[in-house]
């Protein structure tokens, strides 16, 4: 039995009337009228002192700095260490009940007195509008962490060993015997809770590095876990420089586990650094969520409107930013004019804008200048390559915000490695492909998935979803049927897909929770 009836948090409408409204726009107020400074939080301790800054911006409005944030220290790293082994022996004593508390209370934080703040701050500095920033900073958020509490009681309970007359065998799930590094993205605050979350719940102790793009509304969440009654120590936030960080950190025979969800090359090489190192005093647990290249394949039986609509949300959502975002697309050729049609119809509706000024504005920022160039150059090269045909946006603009329009891509090619390649912006590519080789362009989009994140088939037919279904077994660890790419809920649809994708472990699901114990199996005989 878990001790709770864990439901789905609601999401709020935030009807333009609404109290909601006012008290978003009370916090965007308060979080844009003054640049806050962000210590490193060790062992409960917040260290500013004598610590370089660095500043966070907004992306709607690069000249509006958010923060500046302090740069961990290698003698912060040290100390952080040093209080997630310390802190750990009360930790890893206490029950899951005891345990438990704190993250179901910091779930309620986040869903009621931090509701705006967290909102305004997810808003403001990864360029989310209201909707966005409300499925992910507060209900996926609030959701994994009580999730995790039923999964957690679901796994303490069972004991997969018999036990016979005179002998008593037990299970018993402990915590990793050193500390988690937990790396964190910057497009969902949800991911990074849950990066130090799942492990924390289960008695381990973490360092947790933010991403340099959302140290604003992670910071809040650190604070949050303390009010809730986290105690020193058990998780330690060190924003700073990644690699000196990780270098220091996998320097230490302590280390136990990577929770990291991030680009598939930094986790490449992560996974090469730790491979070649034999002084950890254990096995590291590596769990890793990576790139994608997310594809809707769309069959001739199709409902076209829900498809193109689906499309359009899959792709363009949060700026096609999220690792499930769809961006290929497969058309049969009797229905592709009619498609591309209805989703110009819609895209033309759609402009980019700063998503804190307009709460509802559909699109806004890519995050940062990085990813505005490398979107720009492939808006670019799109134009020049003869496979390739921009049918709708292209138009780029960084000199308020770094706004990049919607891009809508055709290509005749399909082997093309617009096709292949992540972008991780609004770009979609697509490809129509001959009614009657739907069994070719499934084979096709398994060749051409290096990656194994997330996918969908649009059919009604059920022939063609079961051919779908079979034929595209590990091109998506995420399969939807007549669903957008984009949208796992928590407790209805675990996250996390294989092959350049990452370790498949599953957010939001119990095999996650089984990547940080390690198992004793206890014997004793009377
Ligand atoms: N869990 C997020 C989604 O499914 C990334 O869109």
């Amino acid at each position: 039995q878990s001790p709770l009836h864990i439901t789905n948090e609601p999401i709020k409408p935030f009807e333009s009337t609404s109290t909601d409204v006012l008290l978003l726009k009370k916090a965007l107020q308060k979080y844009q009228s003054k640049a806050l400074e962000i210590p490193l939080i060790i062992n409960g301790e917040k260290i500013f002192k004598n610590r370089t800054f660095k500043a966070q911006v907004n992306p709607s409005n690069h000249q509006q700095v958010l923060c500046n944030y302090a740069q961990a220290e290698p003698s912060d790293v040290q100390k952080a260490i040093d209080a997630a082994m310390e802190s750990k022996k009360a930790w890893a004593k206490m029950s899951l009940d005891e345990r438990s508390a704190v993250f179901l209370k910091a779930a309620d934080l986040i869903s009621t007195k931090y509701r705006y703040d967290l909102l305004a701050t997810t808003m403001l500095g990864q360029g989310k509008n209201v909707y966005q920033a409300e499925i992910d900073t507060i209900g996926e958020l609030a959701d994994f962490f009580r999730f995790n509490v039923k999964y957690a009681f679901e796994m303490y309970k069972q004991q997969p060993c018999e036990s016979t007359k005179g002998v008593w065998n037990r299970t018993e799930y402990r915590p990793l015997e050193g500390f988690v590094y937990a790396v964190s993205p910057f497009n969902f605050t949800a991911i990074a809770g849950n990066l130090f979350a799942a492990p924390a719940l289960l008695g381990n102790t973490c360092l947790w590095k933010p991403s340099a793009t959302a140290v604003l509304s992670n910071y809040l969440l650190m604070e949050i876990m303390l009010e809730a009654g986290l105690p020193k120590g058990v998780v330690n936030f060190i924003p700073g420089n990644a690699e000196k960080i990780t270098e220091q950190i996998l320097n230490d025979k302590h280390f136990a586990a990577l929770h990291f969800t991030g680009s598939t090359k930094v986790f490449k090489n992560l996974c090469k650094e730790i491979y070649s190192k034999d002084h950890f005093k254990e096995y590291p647990r590596i769990v890793g969520e990576t790139g994608g290249k997310n594809f809707h394949l769309v069959h001739e039986s199709c409902t076209l409107e829900h498809t193109v609509l689906s499309t359009l949300r899959g792709a363009f959502e949060y700026q096609g930013q999220k690792c499930s975002a769809t961006s290929r697309l497969y058309l049969p050729e009797s229905i592709s004019s009619e498609f591309i049609d209805l989703f110009k119809t819609y895209l033309s509706q759609i402009k980019t804008e700063d998503c804190s000024e307009n709460i509802k504005g559909f699109i806004g920022p890519v995050i940062h200048e990085q990813s505005f160039d490398k979107l720009a150059n492939a808006i670019e090269e799109a134009k020049k390559d003869p496979e390739l045909e921009i049918i709708s946006g292209g138009q780029y603009n960084k000199s308020k915000g770094f706004f990049v329009e919607p891009t809508l891509i055709k290509t005749t090619n399909p082997n093309h490695k617009f096709l292949k390649q992540e972008f991780f912006g609004p770009l979609l590519t697509y490809y129509v492909y001959p009614n009657n080789e739907f069994a070719e362009i499934c084979e096709t989009i398994d060749e051409t998935s290096d990656y194994g994140l997330t996918g969908s088939i649009f059919a009604q037919s059920r022939d063609a979803i079961l051919l779908a279904n079979e034929k595209l077994r590990y091109s998506a660890g995420n399969f939807y049927i007549n669903d957008k790419s984009t949208g796992a809920v928590v407790g209805q649809q675990s996250f996390g897909g294989s092959r350049q994708s990452g370790t498949c472990d599953k957010a939001g699901s119990g095999s996650l929770l089984t990547r940080f114990v390690s198992v004793r199996s206890i014997k004793e005989n009377f």
